[in-house]
This record gives C-alpha cells, sequence and structure tokens, in this order.
C-alpha cells in the first residue's frame, strides 16, 4: 500500500513566490494514486524580520509582523482545504524562533504567554488547532514519521547532510538551506539519506529575502514529494520526488506540465 507525504518549507512570508506558491496547490488538486496522508510545513513559514535582532536599528515595516501571520493562516487554510483527510503537522524554523528569542530578550516576563497554548504561542497565532493541524513543533523539534526524521534544519554549508543524518541517526529531511540536495550513506547498517527540501520563497528578483548576491539567490525553489510503501512482510521502502519550480514552471511526476 502507498501512501504520500508532502513536506514544504521556507516560504519566508513576505517574501513567498505566488507562482510557487499556485503551483503547489495545483500540484495538490491534481489526482494521484495515493492521496496525500500526511501533510508537513516545515518552518520558515514567516520571514519576521522585524523580529531579529539583527536588524534593531534598520528601517524595516513595524506592521509586517501582523501582516506576514495573516499571510500565514491564509495559506495554512488554503492547505487544509487541499488535503482533506490528511494529517498536518507544522514545524518550527529558526524564523518563527526569532519571537522567542525577541521576547526573551526584550521582555522575558511575557514568555510564559509563549507556552501551552497561550496568547503568543504558534498554537494561537496561526489558529493551528482550528486549522487541523497537530500542536506546534518548536524550532529546534522534529517529528518522526514511518522511519524517517523530519525537522526544519540546524545546519548549514557543505556537509550539512552528512550531520543532519549523524545528528539524528536516522535518513530524514530538512529545509533551512533554501537548496535541493541529497546526501547518501551505505554502510553494513543498510543505506540512509537525508533529503534538503527546496524552498518556496523568491529565488531571484525584487522579492527575495536579505542577502542576495548580484541579485540571485544560491537557491532551488519547490517543495518535496514523499511516497511510502510498506509490504505485507512490514518492510517499508520510500520514494521521494522533489518537484523543482523554475520561473513559475514546474512538471508533475506524472508528467503534466503546470505554468504558473
Ligand atoms: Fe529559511
Ligand atoms: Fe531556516
Amino acid at each position: 500500500m502507498i501512501s504520500r507525504t508532502i513536506f514544504v518549507a521556507d516560504y519566508q512570508m513576505p517574501h513567498q513566490d505566488p507562482r510557487a506558491v499556485d503551483i503547489l496547490h495545483r500540484y495538490l488538486v491534481m489526482e494521484h494514486k495515493a492521496p496525500v496522508d500526511t501533510l508537513i510545513v516545515g518552518g520558515d513559514l514567516v520571514d519576521f524580520k522585524v523580529l531579529s535582532t539583527k536588524f534593531l536599528n534598520s528601517q524595516v515595516n513595524r506592521q509586517s509582523v501582523v501582516s506576514e501571520i495573516e499571510t500565514a493562516k491564509y495559506e495554512l487554510d488554503h492547505l487544509q482545504y487541499l488535503t482533506p483527510g490528511a494529517r498536518r503537522i507544522f514545524i518550527g524554523g529558526n524564523h518563527e524562533q526569532r519571537l522567542r528569542t525577541y521576547i526573551r530578550g526584550l521582555a522575558p516576563e511575557l514568555e510564559i504567554f509563549m507556552n501551552d497554548d497561550r496568547s503568543l504561542s504558534f498554537d494561537k497565532l496561526f489558529d493551528l488547532t482550528e486549522l487541523g493541524y497537530q500542536p506546534y513543533i518548536e524550532y529546534p523539534g522534529i517529528f518522526e514519521h514511518k522511519g524517517l526524521t523530519f525537522k526544519h534544519g540546524d545546519y548549514t554549508g557543505a556537509g550539512a547532510g552528512a550531520r543532519e543524518l549523524k545528528r539524528e541517526g536516522s535518513s530524514g529531511m530538512s529545509g533551512h538551506l533554501h537548496q535541493y540536495r541529497v546526501h547518501t550513506e551505505t554502510n553494513r547498517k543498510g543505506s540512509h539519506a537525508w533529503f534538503h527540501a527546496p524552498c518556496m520563497c523568491y529565488v531571484r528578483g525584487p522579492n527575495m529575502p536579505p542577502g542576495a548576491h548580484e541579485g540571485v539567490q544560491d537557491w532551488t525553489q519547490g517543495f518535496m514529494e514523499i511516497l511510502f510503501y510498506e509490504a505485507e512482510d512490514e518492510k517499508r521502502i520510500f520514494q521521494v520526488n522533489p518537484i523543482i519550480i523554475t520561473e513559475g514552471r514546474a512538471i508533475m511526476p506524472n508528467g503534466q506540465v503546470i505554468v504558473a
């Protein structure tokens, strides 16, 4: 029996690319052999630049934290609508975590409001329960699912996949790099792999997150499809299909081309 999981990460709202979002939505409504059984939103849904202590004195739009949260809720609601019957998971990223760092640093008396479903928790800010998501997994937390470890990601640089694999001791997937990558290791204990998912934010043009070089980020845009096959002997195998989006165009696993 085949089941399908979707992992989508790093929208970095307000820097999400609406063409990529449109392609994800259209992919989700396409007919597939196996319906989406689990949807994982893998963190950095919002950018929260205004809450970063790095940018405290820079010219930032103080209202953006409200609009980022509202846009995030709108997308989470849309994803719920497009994945009926799926289990929905939200794993926080380092950008969501900027809220806790900010409050801890500047108003530590209020930090208690971030815990246990209180008013500054992401369960409340993103309406996760109402929108059909399981309780927020705070950065750097993980979600174990069908033998794989899903997380936002702790490492960057050339050896990121090897380091994630070593730290978790299991095959898995993360975002955070904004690059599609695969690191594989086969040894006497078996075959292991760490997948880095692409991002949903702009990778070029005027609305990229900060840090571009010459107007381009060395990033990949898209999301991940993971198929699991559970055999009767209880041995499980999986197949990972990256859905790569290039300037508003993508080829679906069934060969159909989507142009946003
Ligand atoms: Fe990110
Ligand atoms: Fe990140």
